[in-house]
């Protein structure tokens, strides 16, 4: 498409890259190093640092400082954390976030050392030839699962420097689908990530802009939005606005009146999530601006998922705050599905609502 910055084969590349990172909540530092590096490199921003916690935390000044928008995306994915290990050498989990756990047996994973080395390991539970036809027919518990990494003993287990605390996630490969249609694992949120990145390189091509702009690439959403919160109470915006990843259920077994939003037919403004009521006057100089420039959108069905923007809106004295989302389907599951063309949309609708051509 039409630009060199903004194209396909450009957020193709950013997704395969962002989502093959292993950045489970608290260990995001793969995730962040890089786009510090990105930021710094191409010399994208005014000031760029990485917090304490380790949000990436950016800032381009705009030429008027109306309104200091602030933009958010969480660099953290679900996953799992060791919580024993047994005397044969199986590890017991518990989830770091919300996992659905009838997807999880069987399920090839990869865990994290404490020096950083990334191990394979597979989820399994009691042999199907060994349970009883009742059994077979109910969901396994987690406390039923444990993990198996080729390790015979608790010694070697530690010995490769797995230990209570350890965390690791499910594996999966990116997959190019037909229709620009792609596969993979923590799409949630680092679809977010690769909208924030290319936004950045549009607003660092035409530099002017009226409107302070930033940025926050938040650590731990996915156990309570920790990193939002601390981001946005640094840079103490006057609006916000999450990116996120959200549910299409446009699929087979679905009523209407309940598919939140759809693949392929652009981002998804939230109306009302469970954290917020968005800012109508956000949402309407999105919606004035799509329509303006012949942008693509959709309305996201309300009450579905939480969000970031949840805690920027609590922030000091409150600021007003929405959510942009790129549909995404098997969402908190390694087999995320979204279509390229939504990504470069919801790309433009951020650019535009900072350019705000519509003057709302
Ligand atoms: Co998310």
């Amino acid at each position: 498409m039409k630009s060199e910055i903004l194209n396909i084969e450009s957020i193709r590349v950013f997704q395969r890259k962002l989502s093959s990172f292993f950045g489970v909540s608290g260990y995001e530092e793969d995730v962040s190093k890089f786009i510090l590096s990105e930021i710094e490199n191409k010399g994208l921003v005014d000031r760029v640092w990485i917090d304490q916690l380790g949000n990436v935390l950016a800032v381009k000044e705009g030429n008027e400082s109306k309104n200091e928008i602030l933009l958010d995306a969480h660099t953290d994915e679900i996953g799992f954390m060791v919580s024993h290990i047994e005397k044969n050498g199986f590890l017991r989990f518990v989830p770091v976030g919300g996992w659905d756990i009838r997807i999880l047996l069987g399920q090839s994973v990869i865990l994290r050392t404490e020096s950083g080395e990334i191990m394979p390991g597979i989820i399994g539970s009691k042999p199907p030839h060994l349970t009883s036809v009742s059994e077979r027919k109910k969901i396994v518990e987690l406390n039923d699962m444990y993990i198996d990494i080729g390790m015979s003993s608790k010694d070697e287990v530690l010995n490769s420097k797995i230990n209570i605390g350890s965390v690791g996630t499910l594996s999966a490969t990116f997959e190019e689908f037909p229709n620009n249609m792609v596969c993979g694992k923590a799409f949630d949120d680092r679809t977010g990530c690769n909208v924030l990145l290319h936004l950045m390189m549009l607003l660092n091509e035409n530099s002017e802009i009226k409107d302070t702009v930033l940025y926050n690439f938040a650590v731990q959403e996915e156990i309570g939005r920790i990193g939002a919160t601390t981001g946005a109470f640094k840079l103490n915006p006057t609006m916000g606005i999450a990116i996120e990843n959200t549910t299409a259920a446009d699929v087979p077994g679905i009523k209407e009146s309940e598919i939140p939003v759809y693949i392929g037919k652009g981002p998804a403004i939230t109306v009302a999530d469970k954290s917020i009521i968005s800012s109508p006057k956000i949402n309407r100089r999105l919606i004035k601006n799509a329509e303006q420039e012949k942008i693509p959108y959709q309305l996201k069905k309300p009450m579905y998922g939480l969000t970031d923007a949840g805690k920027i809106q609590v922030t000091r004295e409150g600021v007003p705050s929405s959510v942009v989302s790129v549909p995404c389907r098997y969402i908190h599951s390694p087999t995320s599905l979204l279509k390229l063309e939504d990504i470069y949309d919801t790309v433009r609708l951020i650019e535009v609502f900072i350019r705000n051509p519509a003057n709302i």
